[in-house]
């Protein structure tokens, strides 16, 4: 039987192969094994979603925790090169842009093994952005490509990846989302943070908003600006917190609810009921597109240019006047609608699992 290896490291990893593990499980066709390199360790960061997306506990655990990123993507590649040694998979399977899944990829490369990447080809042509140094590497090391947009075929294309090799498969967070937006209905987390009318929802935790002080200055501004407008739940992301330690930034503000890291369920629920999100994560401005719930992307630009053309998303920056006109009109309701990006229907991973059947299974 093929002998297939999922790698996930970091929280929004965990969304994306849960539906892929259990796919493969419903089919039978492969022996799946997971491997979590420990890049999130906090229960909060981790635990949480495995236990809430039903995914098994992991079958390794390497362990790393955090570090700078050459430390922490070198120390997941010493630990995987032993794992692979060990395990002999057939084929390696990585998702998404985080360290974990750079480091995966060099080292099936470096070892001959082949690798499939689920969430390829999508650029923000931004290479400050850690992410964008891990896409481009992983997309070029790997040999089946499944992409979640048309850009994504386009920009792979651009970059001579050979087409039979690339295929445009939907959204795999889609397929999490789908099957677990009921369940995230009953949670209870908005009568908890005893929100009882409309509430904006905010998260920040690029290194490029909070890393760097000027930045962060500014979105401290926009919220307590924004929250004059509208109460705002702000879910702190562990980069967050600690860098609103460091520069002494505090929220004394009881328009501005400021929680600890939310599990899958809650988050997802808050998200859904919000009327607007305010937000640097690339998966929410996709997860907000299938809401149908507007969404404002504080950067310059985004991977994603789907969720603008079709969905409910716009750019706006850290420019607060532009931020401020676009909840206004969010709270007058004259938003964009938006539509649903083609594929993103909940099947992709059964489109994934098929291709790798046909490809490799036996
Ligand atoms: C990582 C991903 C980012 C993704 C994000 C989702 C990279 C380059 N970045 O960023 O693409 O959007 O995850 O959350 O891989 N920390 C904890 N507990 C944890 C994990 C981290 O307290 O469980 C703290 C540590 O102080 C650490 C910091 O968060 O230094 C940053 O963690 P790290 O894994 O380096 O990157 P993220 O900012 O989480």
């Amino acid at each position: 039987m093929m002998k297939i290896l999922g790698i996930v490291g970091a929280r929004p990893n965990f969304v994306k192969m849960a539906p892929i593990a259990k796919e493969i499980e419903r089919t039978a066709f492969a022996d799946f094994k997971l491997v979590h390199t420990g890049q999130h360790y906090d229960d909060s960061m981790s635990k949480v979603f495995f236990d809430e997306l039903g995914m098994p506990k992991p079958d390794i655990w390497l362990g790393v925790g955090s570090a700078s990123h050459s430390k922490q993507t070198a120390r997941i590649m010493s630990k995987l090169e032993d794992v692979m040694i060990d395990e002999g998979p057939d084929l390696v399977i990585i998702v998404g842009d985080v360290n974990s899944t750079l480091a995966a990829s060099l080292v099936c490369a470096k070892m001959g093994i082949k690798l499939a990447h689920v969430e390829a080809g999508l650029r923000s042509f931004d290479t400050d952005m850690p992410e964008e140094i891990n896409r481009i590497i992983a997309d070029r090391l790997s040999d089946l490509l499944f992409v979640t947009e048309k850009s994504g075929m386009t920009n792979l294309e651009k970059e001579g990846i050979r087409s039979e090799n690339a295929y445009l498969v939907g959204n795999v967070m889609v397929d999490s989302l789908l099957n677990n937006i009921t369940k995230a209905e009953s949670t209870g987390i908005i009568k908890s943070l005893s929100l009882d009318g409309p509430y904006a929802l905010m998260t920040i935790h690029r290194p490029s908003n909070v890393d760097d002080p000027m930045n962060f200055a500014k979105i401290i501004d926009i919220l307590e600006s924004v929250s004059s407008k509208i109460p705002v739940v702000f879910p702190l992301h562990p980069r967050t917190r600690k860098r609103m330690e460091e520069y002494g930034l505090q929220l004394d503000n009881p328009n501005i609810i400021s929680t600890p890291p939310l599990g899958y369920l809650d988050f997802l629920n808050l998200m859904n009921e919000s009327t607007v999100v305010l937000t640097d994560s690339g998966g929410i401005q996709e997860e907000t597109s299938v809401l149908g719930v507007p969404c404002l992307t504080l950067r310059e630009n985004t991977e994603r240019p789907i969720t603008v053309e079709l969905g409910t998303n716009e750019i706006v920056g850290l420019d607060k006047g532009k931020i401020l006109a676009c909840v206004r009109d969010i709270l007058t309701g004259s938003w964009k609608k938006g539509e649903i990006p083609p594929l993103w229907d909940g099947k992709a991973s059964e489109r994934i699992v098929q291709t790798i059947r046909d490809k490799y299974g036996h």
